[in-house]
């Protein structure tokens, strides 16, 4: 992970965030090469989820919501980690993750009474840390605080006063943006259910123990969809055959719309004990990080616990009347939630292949064309084709993002957009280039194909650029 971060930064892909004033624990930009692949992974995301299929429609909601959200959510009451101290060496910690961490070490297959990771109640968590006699995994002592629940959510002030009836919070999910405007889109889209709603955007979390790069950090993007079907009461079983369904379509669009290796990744179905009170099934599709598997996409039967909860709350009539039926029901919920920034990092692990080399090792990002932030290199050979290959330039970047670059030895300038993972790389030459022709290198198998130019956008989109 310490070589990515540091190549990744060398590269333009991801830099530390505000690094003229040492930085800022936890926050990431994205360069130059970097926010273009993410704004491709977010399209392409659109693209598949939404674009090509009928029954999905894209939400863009507001990151500061009414706060009463946040209360019926149960994000006010309930989301929060379990923190203690270790008297000893003064060294914070997270209950629920202690425990886990045992669990896995040990291979103990007990757990905490009434367990639910990090809302399991603060006075099982102590007994069952004592109980177990669990060490500090800083300085091997048993020694722990009580433990305190700490909330999540970025808190701010809207307006010049800063009291209570003031207060807003940075969301720390999209999906609630979705859920408070489910009887807006009914109206305005005239989807019928089964149908979806996706949207991306920034989340917050004042997480604890961020880190890993970009796996775990306060501010992040999430891509999520609720998709909307007849509830149990009306289809029985519908809405788990639609989980799996759900499983299916994002494990696909990893493995063949992004490319991962299907090596990398697998699912992880929450036993009942895991499960949220509301929830009927949770599903999350994990990645073989270089620090172990963790999670990159959660899939959740939500039943119809949300809109229910705004409808008692609101007093507004969040069911739906199914027109095909004649049945007025409120829906039940599918909700694949992806991370944009995980996706990302995965995307970049993924791609990384190292290649020994007569001049070295060389690292390769193979990236899919689709994907690529840089589709095509224009490298002319000499400086002075300067003016031929920005007209190649120009030809070419109305349809895709390119590269023009004519500093260097062509070989050193090939190794470059290697490194970045751009698929093909164009060498100007005169000789080719009065005929009409050009010569075009692939990142990926190093050969040579002499392409019309006038067939180069063709070329380029049956390449899958
Ligand atoms: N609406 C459901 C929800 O938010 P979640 O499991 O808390 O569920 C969904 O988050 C996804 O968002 C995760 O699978 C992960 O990809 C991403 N995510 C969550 N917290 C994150 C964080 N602090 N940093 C980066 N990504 C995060």
């Amino acid at each position: 992970m310490k070589e990515l971060v540091s190549f990744a930064s060398t590269r333009g892909f991801v830099y530390q965030g505000s690094e003229i004033y040492g930085g800022l624990a936890n926050a990431w930009d994205y360069g130059p090469i970097g926010s273009q692949l993410k704004e491709n992974l977010k399209n392409i995301w659109i693209k598949n989820f939404v674009q090509e299929r009928p029954d999905m429609t894209l939400l863009d909601a507001a990151i500061l919501m009414n706060s009463q959200t946040w209360i019926t959510s149960g994000h006010v009451g309930g989301f929060s980690d379990p923190l203690m101290d270790c008297k000893a060496c003064k060294q914070r910690l997270r209950a629920d993750k202690l425990i886990e961490e045992y669990m896995e070490k040990s291979g103990d297959t007990e757990v905490p009474a009434e367990w639910a990771g990090e809302s399991t109640p603060a006075a099982n968590l102590t007994a069952y840390i004592a109980k177990k006699e669990i060490k500090c995994p800083y300085c091997g002592k048993v020694d722990f605080s009580d433990i305190k629940k700490f909330n999540l959510m970025f808190r701010t002030f809207q307006g010049v006063t800063e009291d209570s009836s003031a207060t807003v919070y940075l969301r720390p999910e999209t999906a609630q943006g979705i859920f408070v405007n489910f009887a807006n889109i009914v109206r305005t889209s005239r989807k019928k259910v089964p149908f979806g709603v996706a949207q991306v955007g920034k989340a917050f979390r004042n997480e604890i123990t961020p880190g890993n790069f970009i796996f775990r950090t306060r501010e992040f993007e999430q891509m999520e969809i609720e998709f909307f079907c007849e509830p149990e009461s009306v289809a029985p079983g519908k809405h788990l055959e639609l989980h799996a369904k759900w499983k299916s379509d994002c494990m696909d669009f990893l493995t063949n719309t992004i490319g991962l290796r299907p090596e990398l990744l697998r699912f992880r179905d929450h036993g009942a004990d895991e499960l949220s009170f509301y929830s009927a099934a949770t599903t999350d599709i994990e990645f073989r990080f270089p620090f172990g598997w963790g999670e990159l996409w959660g899939i959740a039967d939500r039943t119809d616990y949300d809109l229910n909860a705004h409808m008692k709350e609101s007093k507004q009539d969040l069911s739906y009347f199914d027109p095909f039926t004649n049945t007025k029901y409120v829906p039940y919920v599918i909700e694949p939630s992806l991370g944009l920034n995980r996706l990302f990092l995965v995307t970049l692990l993924n791609a990384y292949t190292q290649v020994e080399t007569e001049e070295g090792s060389r690292i390769i990002m193979k990236f899919k064309p689709s994907i690529a932030p840089i589709k095509v290199a224009i490298l002319p050979l000499v400086k002075k084709l300067g003016a031929e290959a920005m007209e190649i330039y120009k030809f070419l970047s109305p349809h895709f993002m390119c590269e023009y670059d004519e500093a260097g030895a062509i070989g050193k300038r090939y190794y470059r957009m290697d490194e970045i993972g751009v698929p093909f790389s164009i060498c100007i030459d005169s000789e080719n280039y009065n005929q009409g022709q050009l010569t075009v290198r692939d990142r990926d198998t190093g050969i040579q194909e002499i392409v019309k130019i006038e067939n180069l956008v063709e070329y380029f989109r049956d390449k899958g650029c």
